[in-house]
């Protein structure tokens, strides 16, 4: 007897959720996340660039993002005619992952309303990561109603808002936003810092040094993105001997 008292408190517990998540789905919000892929098959004119959220799976990451967080996306969706506009080949020489880059860049992982284009401050971080110049920078500029996108490459206009819901926002693009760094010039010699170094250890290799450049760039992105995790988890270990030396 004694144990359907806690029973019948859990039972009361599930019914108040339920009656809850009941309230809170009957709210204005529309029913259930937005589904990227639902909008721009919709919208039509989009073939190529669901045939790329498809291929480099970015289409499900986004509607998994819309469920799993609260900041929104903003999607810059370029038209089929968009696409024809590029040069011959320019999607086919990308491997698979700066396709999946490319496609990334045209995603902003908040949501952005037309009113807010013009008070961004640029250059904006896209999902593709790295905003810096010669990496993926993209800048907005307004002028009334008009919004222009600027990668350093191209520049586009939004023409279009195509979907709109507080959480979701698609624009209508009229031009591929190709990021600078494929489509862009290569970044400039090795940084002042690394130049010196060398100088001091070996003065003749100076020519060398600079073709992989660009790989060096690289791996000192991935070098201080596991530094950062390294430092997490040192910071996380601090903080659990700090709260066992509490409790003890
Ligand atoms: C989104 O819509 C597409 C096509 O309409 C469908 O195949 C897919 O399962 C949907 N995804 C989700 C997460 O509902
Ligand atoms: C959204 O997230 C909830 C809980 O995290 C999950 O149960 C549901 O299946 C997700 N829906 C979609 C469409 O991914
Ligand atoms: C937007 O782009 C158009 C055409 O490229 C240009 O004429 C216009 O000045 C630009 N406007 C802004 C605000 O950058
Ligand atoms: C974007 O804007 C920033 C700040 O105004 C500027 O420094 C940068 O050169 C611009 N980048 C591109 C690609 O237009």
């Amino acid at each position: 007897m004694s144990s359907s008292f806690p029973f019948l408190l859990l039972l009361i517990l599930h019914s108040t959720t339920t009656t809850f998540s009941q309230t809170t789905a009957s709210a204005p919000a529309p029913p259930g996340p937005a589904n990227i892929t639902k909008i721009l098959e919709k919208a039509s004119q989009y073939t190529i660039l669901l045939r790329l959220f498809h291929m480099t799976q970015v289409g499900d990451q986004i509607n998994t993002q819309l469920n799993n967080s609260d900041q929104g996306i903003t999607v810059f969706a370029p038209t089929d005619n968009a696409f024809s506009g590029l040069k011959t080949g320019s999607l086919n020489s990308l491997s698979d992952k700066e396709k999946v880059e490319l496609v990334q860049f045209h995603v902003i992982p908040t949501f952005l309303s037309t009113l807010q284009f013009q008070t961004i401050s640029n250059p904006l971080r896209t999902q593709a990561g790295d905003n810096t110049y010669y990496e993926f920078p993209l800048n907005i500029t307004t002028s009334g109603n008009q919004v222009n996108i600027s990668t350093g490459v191209v520049d586009a206009t939004v023409a279009n808002t195509i979907y709109t819901d507080g959480s979701l926002a698609v624009y209508q693009v009229d031009k591929v936003l190709l990021p600078m760094s494929m489509f862009g010039p290569p970044a400039p010699a090795p940084a002042p810092v690394s130049e010196k170094t060398k100088k001091k250890s070996n003065a003749v290799d100076d020519t060398s040094s600079s073709a992989d450049g660009s790989a060096t760039a690289d791996a000192s992105g991935t070098a201080s993105g596991n530094r950062n995790l390294h430092g997490f988890i040192v910071g996380l270990a601090g903080a659990i001997a700090f709260i066992g030396m509490l409790c003890s």
